[in-house]
């Protein structure tokens, strides 16, 4: 596998596109993100102290409605780390890694798509080790609020990238997961409701009860508060 170390990009997603055309896997990882990019078409505050990585991997066989594990994937190796490194990090469905309800980790999938399949994707992991998350301290954490001496970046980002290249399964995900059989609060474009989180199906949708009803949602069209 190839490993690309950048000082400084505007987004390792967007850098690593560059690479679609050569077919082979392939992760950039930069120490610092001009122009990071989250879900939603939010940005994603990367100062110099956090872990930014790419991987762009191609996929031989994998139909699209088997993408959720692209994202189980990742989730998986970004939570593991975290937890070999002491920090007892929990998965909010579907792609943040909390700590004590603060965000140490968000993970942006971009799939390339072709006939019906995931011809290659595009995972992004970004991890807050001991950057500057001024601004953010109410909704952010990162490994040195909790550890000190903190380790270094390039520990954090050796131990993730051994962990992306480990393989897992649905039962790793959700064995991370936190809120499962939880109320949770729901919103739903204006629409805000209260329900029970009863399970992830393996598709990547939430099912839920609410109003005596259960309902199955896609993390594209809602957000939660847990
Ligand atoms: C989110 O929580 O909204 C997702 C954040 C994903 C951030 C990572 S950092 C590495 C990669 N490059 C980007 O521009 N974004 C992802």
């Amino acid at each position: 596998m190839r490993i690309e170390l950048l000082h400084e990009v505007g987004s390792t997603n967007d850098y690593i596109r560059r690479y679609l055309q050569d077919g082979e896997d392939v992760i950039v990882c930069a120490e610092r993100q001009t122009g990071g990019k989250g879900t939603k078409g939010r940005s994603f505050a990367s100062e110099q102290g956090g872990v930014y990585l790419s991987a762009l991997t191609f996929h031989r066989d994998l139909p699209a409605e088997r993408a959720f594990c692209v994202m189980t994937h990742a989730a998986v190796a970004a939570c593991r780390t975290a937890h070999e490194f002491g920090i007892d990090a929990e998965i909010k469905w579907c792609n943040d890694l909390l700590v004590n309800g603060k965000k140490l980790c968000g993970i942006l999938i971009e799939n390339i798509l072709s006939e019906g399949r995931v011809q290659a994707s595009i995972v992004g992991i970004g991890m807050n080790v001991a950057n500057d998350l001024s601004g953010l301290t109410d909704i952010a954490a990162r490994f040195s609020d909790f550890l000190d001496p903190p380790p270094t970046v390039q520990a954090v980002r050796e131990k993730l990238i051994e962990n992306y290249l480990k393989s897992d399964t649905f039962g790793d995900y959700l064995g991370y997961v936190c809120f499962l059989g939880r109320e949770i609060t729901v919103c739903e474009g204006e629409r805000i409701f209260r329900a029970t989180a009863k399970r992830i199906l393996s598709d990547g949708r939430l099912e839920v009860e609410t109003e005596g009803k259960i309902r199955t949602l896609s993390a594209a069209e809602i957000s939660l508060k847990i």
